[in-house]
């Protein structure tokens, strides 16, 4: 995988509340993400995460799946949406609907999504469903994971994970709010890691290469 133009664009898809995408700005601005959000597409009017976009002055584009005749269809609008803003890196971030097939072959290998537990643990499903099961389980950690987006939800390529405790009293809310601290801190990382050029996917893994001199 080649590395990008530096700083690179990067899209991001949102469907709601958009914390993760808050933090990515903050990661920009605290210098630890050297990139810029070029286009944020929201798969309904009223996220909130549209709100955050705009007021950092980013174009936002609502792209809503059900409004169009197939999967495949929305997808072709939002690969045109992303090539238009010139993103090199996709960031799903709380992005509900599955994306079509023929966006991940788009931008194969750089499409990133965070999921709320430790992959391949509790994939499926937004907060507190994953949180919900960890807990019915009876785990002791919990967690997020940054991966690649593949054609199976959930499954591809893991990039970064962080663990958390689950504390005997613990809600699914409560492990939700320890996980969504983490999730802010990982998942900027790991996009620095990929706007550096250094993941390698071999297979299933993906390796981390050294920074570069
Ligand atoms: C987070 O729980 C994330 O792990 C999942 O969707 C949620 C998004 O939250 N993919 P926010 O919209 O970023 O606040």
């Amino acid at each position: 995988m080649s590395a990008p133009d530096f700083p690179p664009i990067i899209g991001v898809l949102v469907s709601g509340r958009g914390s993760n995408l808050l933090a990515l700005y903050r990661a920009i601005e605290a210098g630890i993400l050297h990139a810029r959000i070029g286009i944020v597409i929201s798969s309904r009017s009223d996220a909130p995460a549209l709100e955050i976009a705009a007021r950092h002055g980013t174009p936002t584009r609502v792209i809503v799946p059900r409004m169009f005749a197939s999967r495949a269809e929305a997808g072709q609008v939002i690969i045109q949406a992303l090539q238009a803003a010139d993103a090199h890196i996709v960031v799903l971030a709380g992005y509900k609907p599955i994306l079509d097939a023929c966006v991940i072959q788009a931008f194969r290998y750089r499409i990133v999504n965070i999921h709320p537990s430790l992959l391949p643990a509790f994939a499926g499903g937004m907060a507190p469903r994953p949180q919900r099961e960890a807990l019915e389980a009876g785990v002791r950690l919990s967690g997020c994971t940054v991966h690649f987006v593949t054609e199976d939800v959930d499954a591809g390529p893991i990039i970064a994970q962080s663990a958390v405790p689950v504390l005997d009293d613990d809600t699914p809310d409560d492990i939700a709010a320890r996980v969504l601290k983490e999730e802010h801190k990982i998942y900027s990382q790991a996009i620095q890691l990929f706007a550096e050029g250094r993941l390698k996917v071999e297979g299933r893994r993906v390796r981390v290469l050294p920074a570069k001199e």
